[in-house]
């Protein structure tokens, strides 16, 4: 019974091309497959922007959260994304350099004679104790 269902033709165009097609016509059959490499890469980007945006994922805990934002707005320009470093030092390992006091007050006044500036005119206490909790969870990406 299910045999009749399979026509002869399901097998039949399968062989014919390879044999009756000139080799222009093969060039322009692996071009058709173009669109579907293209949908396959974008569907593949998409899954690993998916993955990417999940390590970089707006922090549950709200401070932690207040302490990104202020981070991307005011210090990333220096210190990376992530506190992966740059002009300025990286600061994913930051806690294990100094206490929190004592990285608090060096948000708060800058290191004079280096680009790090003074933010405790810029920004509010809680802005740097966000900011400052902020960078000391920061871990390296894997
Ligand atoms: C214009 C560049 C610049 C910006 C913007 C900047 N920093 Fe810095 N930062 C530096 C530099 C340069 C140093 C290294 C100073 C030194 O030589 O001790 C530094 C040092 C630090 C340190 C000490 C790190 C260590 O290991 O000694 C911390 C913490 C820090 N910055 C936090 C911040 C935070 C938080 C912000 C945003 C509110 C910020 N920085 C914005 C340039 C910058």
């Amino acid at each position: 019974m299910a045999r009749r269902t399979r026509t002869p033709r399901s097998s039949a165009p399968r062989s014919a091309p390879s044999v009756a097609r000139p080799p222009t016509d093969r060039r322009r059959s692996s071009s058709r497959l173009a669109p579907l490499a293209l949908a396959v890469a974008v569907l593949a980007g998409t899954a690993a922007i998916t993955s990417c945006a999940s390590g970089s994922a707006v922090p549950s805990d709200p401070k932690l959260a207040q302490g990104q934002e202020v981070f991307n707005t005011n210090c990333v320009a220096c210190h990376g994304s992530g506190g992966g470093g740059g002009t300025g030092p990286r600061l994913i390992g930051v806690g294990d350099r100094m206490t929190e006091d004592q990285e608090i007050a060096k948000i708060t006044d800058g290191v004079s004679g280096t680009a790090m500036p003074a933010w405790g005119s810029r920004l509010s206490a809680e802005e740097i104790a966000a900011v400052t909790a902020y960078t000391r969870s920061l871990t390296a990406p894997s």
